[in-house]
């Protein structure tokens, strides 16, 4: 590849698997196009350097100790890494803009992401332009844009008010809006107000989402934030061969285990890299699974059980009721597994990677959101682009295993499938030649060369 080495953008991607994903996604679509990648990491949740040899990487010493991210959940977390990383950051930065001029090729932009909300100013004082990543969906975006208003009238909601709509944001639910129930939702409502700033600020914001999915919450936010959108998504699917930016090791033994499977007969279930159940929560997924009748492959992370030692302090009844019908792995490839032919629906929690990584593939989802935008998400899966449906009726192993067979077995989940079918096509065509995702990356590329 002859490349453009006069042109180095930083890439600064929040900690988490979901946000590290998209971050190294993008890293390798403009690497495609030319530019000289660094990514900036904290040392918390480092990403492995030698499953991108073509990037530098460099730390910053985030000093958060593994006893404190134990005490805390992600908001409390995030706004850790946001009071701790900014002054190591700011050095950081500053002492790779000292290097320009010499070996080191010119910044053409920092991409942060939109999360860390002290980038914006941070590279402002050193004359670096910062553009923004935001890893969620445009129209939960737009939601949060409302969110001022909107928890002054539903938050806290409690019992049944949760099933009600709310009437300013169709088709949300009360239950769709994040920490509704929560007893301290003011940390999360600061983050959110934080995000929206520094989006507003941001000479440009990189979306992981396409405009025929998203277009009228697209067209809201342009009016309301007035900042330019680049909506590349899905940026895997630009990809020809996508290294694994995992955390985790991938059981790539699901892979011939779905080789093995009659085609769109399984059901793949995981829940991203954050959510966490009790283990009575748990022996139901189990038992659900093993009613439904139909394989299943599913995903338990070591650390998504509370309670539990991972599988091998399991109670017997656990371990006899998947005897034979599935297979159980700590991490899988998800995106191969969703485009395996085996993989007939994704019960998933929705977050947004998850989402649009199954909307690629035409894969119908049971959706069982657990917190942030994964209730946005899922209401525009069920509701909106009706691509799936919700576990209504909670986590009960009969109300399991009817939400499975709804969507593998019976009419409805065909005429689902189609709708997810011509959802997929339409992702492939955004990131063809001439597409909406690929036209917006070309704008992305000149925008980023023409900032000074
Ligand atoms: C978090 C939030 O929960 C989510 O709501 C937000 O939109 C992004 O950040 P997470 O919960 O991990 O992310 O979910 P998700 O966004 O779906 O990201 C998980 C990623 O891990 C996906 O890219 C998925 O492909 C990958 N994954 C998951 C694997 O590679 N293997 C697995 O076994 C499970």
């Amino acid at each position: 590849m002859n490349h453009r080495n006069d042109h180095r953008l930083i890439l600064f991607p929040l900690p988490f698997q979901g946000h590290i994903n998209p971050m190294l996604q993008l890293g390798r679509i403009l690497y495609a196009r030319g530019f000289s990648i660094t990514i900036l990491h904290t040392n918390f949740n480092a990403p492995d350097p030698s499953s991108h040899p073509h990037f530098a990487f460099r730390s910053i010493a985030d000093g958060v100790d593994q006893s404190e991210v134990a005490k805390l959940d992600v908001f409390g977390l995030i706004s850790l890494l946001n009071t701790q990383c900014a002054s190591p950051f700011e050095e950081s930065l500053r002492e790779m803009t000292s290097l320009q001029g010499g070996e080191a090729a010119p910044i053409a932009c920092l991409i942060s992401d939109s999360l860390f909300s002290f980038t914006c100013s941070v590279a402002e004082r050193l004359k670096v332009r910062a553009l923004m990543l935001r890893t969620g969906c445009a129209s939960c975006l737009y939601f949060y844009t409302k969110c001022p208003v909107l928890k002054e009238k539903y938050v806290p909601t409690h019992g049944s008010r949760l099933q009600e709509a709310v009437k300013e944001f169709p088709p949300l639910l009360v239950r769709d809006i994040p920490a509704v129930d929560s007893k301290e939702p003011e940390l999360l409502f600061r983050l959110l107000d934080d995000l929206i700033k520094t989006i507003k600020s941001s000479p440009g914001v990189i979306f992981n989402t396409f405009e025929e999915l998203e277009h009228p919450a697209l067209a809201s936010l342009r009016e309301v934030l007035s900042v330019p959108f680049f909506p590349i998504g899905p940026s895997h699917k630009f990809c020809v061969k996508s290294s694994s930016s995992s955390l985790l090791a991938e059981d790539r033994s699901c892979i011939s285990w779905l080789d093995k499977q009659p085609p769109k007969s399984v059901i793949y279930v995981s829940f991203g890299s954050l959510a966490a159940m009790n283990e009575a929560e748990i022996l139901e997924i189990a038992l659900g699974l093993a009613y439904s009748g139909q394989p299943f492959l599913w995903v338990v992370r070591p650390g998504s059980v509370h309670d539990l030692e991972w599988l091998e302090k399991s109670p017997s009844c656990f371990l006899e009721a998947l005897e034979g019908r599935g297979k159980i792995v700590k991490w899988a490839p998800q995106k191969e597994v969703l485009a395996h032919l085996a993989v007939g629906a994704f019960w998933t929690h929705n977050g947004w990677n998850s989402t649009l990584e199954s909307i690629s593939e035409g894969v119908p989802m049971l959706c069982m959101p657990c917190f942030a935008d994964q209730g946005v998400n899922a209401r525009y899966v069920s509701d909106v682009w009706r691509i799936g449906v919700h576990l209504n009726g909670g986590l009960e192993r009969e109300n399991i295993a009817r939400a499975i067979k709804r969507l593998l077995v019976e009419r409805e989940g065909e005429e689902i499938r189609e709708r997810a079918l011509v959802l997929k096509e339409k992702a492939s065509a955004s990131v063809r030649q001439g597409g909406s995702s690929y036209q917006a990356l070309d704008a992305l590329v000149n925008h980023i060369l023409s900032l000074k």
